[in-house]
């Protein structure tokens, strides 16, 4: 193939920051694939919405169906979020053959063992690697750069728009309400932002790191949440006094068949590396048996860093396409449950 057609579901921040991207890097995007990658269709919920990125009008569309049934579409990225219709889009995406990319943390924590089953079933690529922590590729590093180890931790800050607030909060003192109304003009925030506050961003992320990092059927139920929204600027200024900043850190800890994961604020000392990780930046510590400390960092949201991601994972589905092995190098889902959790 000469070309491959993509159908975008969904131009919103991340949506967006794929076209540019496709735009931008065409010619390095070119001479890793050899392949001309072109939208081919962007569904959309609003056709007269201003646009910042100039595409032609004949690409919109508001069916799905559009997308999902064209046979000319080989792969379809899914950058709307939550749970439906979404999900039914990704199934009929892949039982029509196609490939598929998504950004979707809600969908891949709750449904990701469905969703990959059906891929192997159809031989379909899934890859998710822009769910979490935005442009830092910390997916592959657990599947692929630590596939010899055993991890038994990983601590991370994982929510940029909380990170964001947090770092607001404590260095300029800004007032919590207006934080949060700026991560989500930046695009950081979800759709419903309760979910980045409230820590279920955060555990959705920590669900997903575990089940790739300590390879098992990690169930999201299991994580033990609480947001930061009750943190106060009495809490942040008490911390600093003693010498510590305060950070919403998902924990995941393996221990002889008991898997324990939470997301909570937690109080860190200002010398701790975790510590300057600031503003929309995530970090990653990974605990491996056998190769020790390794911390991952970046930004953790937004426009481009995250479209990153998503492109990236494109040019792998491309990639794979051209080499026949489309389907056959997807994590299918790890069928190990928990034998223990911290409940049982
Ligand atoms: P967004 O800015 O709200 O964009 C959502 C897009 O989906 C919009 O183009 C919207 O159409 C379209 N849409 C919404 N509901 C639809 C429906 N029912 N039918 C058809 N189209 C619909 O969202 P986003 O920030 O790009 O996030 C997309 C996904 O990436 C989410 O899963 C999110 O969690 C994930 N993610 C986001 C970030 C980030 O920094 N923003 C980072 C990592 C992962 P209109 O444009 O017409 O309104
Ligand atoms: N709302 C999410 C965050 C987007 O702030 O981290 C990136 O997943």
């Amino acid at each position: 193939k000469k070309q491959v057609k993509v159908g975008l579901l969904g131009l919103g921040t991340v949506g967006t920051g794929v076209a540019r991207i496709l735009e931008m890097h065409q010619d390095d995007l070119l001479k890793q694939t050899s392949v001309e990658i072109k939208i081919a269709k962007v569904l959309v919920s609003d056709l007269q919405k201003k646009r910042s990125i100039e595409l032609d009008a004949d690409l919109f569309t508001l069916s799905a169906a559009d997308i999902i049934e064209d046979p000319e579409i080989d792969i379809v990225i899914e950058l709307i979020g939550g749970i439906e219709p979404t999900k039914q889009y990704i199934l009929d995406a892949l039982d029509r053959g196609k490939h598929v990319i998504t950004a979707n943390k809600d969908l891949m924590a709750l449904h990701g063992t469905e969703i990959l089953a059906k891929a192997a079933e159809k031989g379909c690529d899934v890859y998710y690697e822009a769910s979490v922590a935005g442009g830092i590729p910390i997916l592959r590093a657990l599947v692929d750069g630590f596939s010899s180890d055993r991890i038994h931790k990983m601590i991370g800050i994982v929510n940029g728009t909380t990170n964001y607030i947090l770092t607001k909060m404590s260095q300029e003192g800004a007032q919590y309400e207006d934080v949060l109304k700026e991560a989500q003009e930046l695009g950081y925030a979800e759709a419903d932002p309760t979910a980045d506050v409230e820590g279920f961003d955060a555990a959705r992320k920590m669900a997903i790191l575990s089940n790739l990092g300590f390879k098992v059927d990690f169930d999201l139920n299991h994580v033990d949440v609480r947001g930061m929204s009750n943190v106060t600027a009495e809490d942040i200024a008490y911390g600093k006094k003693l010498g510590y900043v305060i950070k919403l850190l998902g924990i995941a800890q393996r221990d002889e068949g008991c898997i324990e994961v939470s997301v909570q604020p937690t109080m860190i000392h200002r010398k701790h590396p975790l510590a300057s990780v600031n503003g929309v930046f995530n970090a990653v510590y990974v605990y491996g048996a056998a190769v020790g400390e390794t911390m991952f960092y970046g930004p953790g949201a937004g426009e481009l860093p995250t479209a990153t991601a998503v492109t990236s994972d494109l040019v792998t589905v491309v990639k794979n396409m051209k080499l026949g092995i489309s389907g056959k190098s997807v994590v299918a889902p790890y069928r190990e449950t928990i034998l223990k959790t911290p409940e049982q």
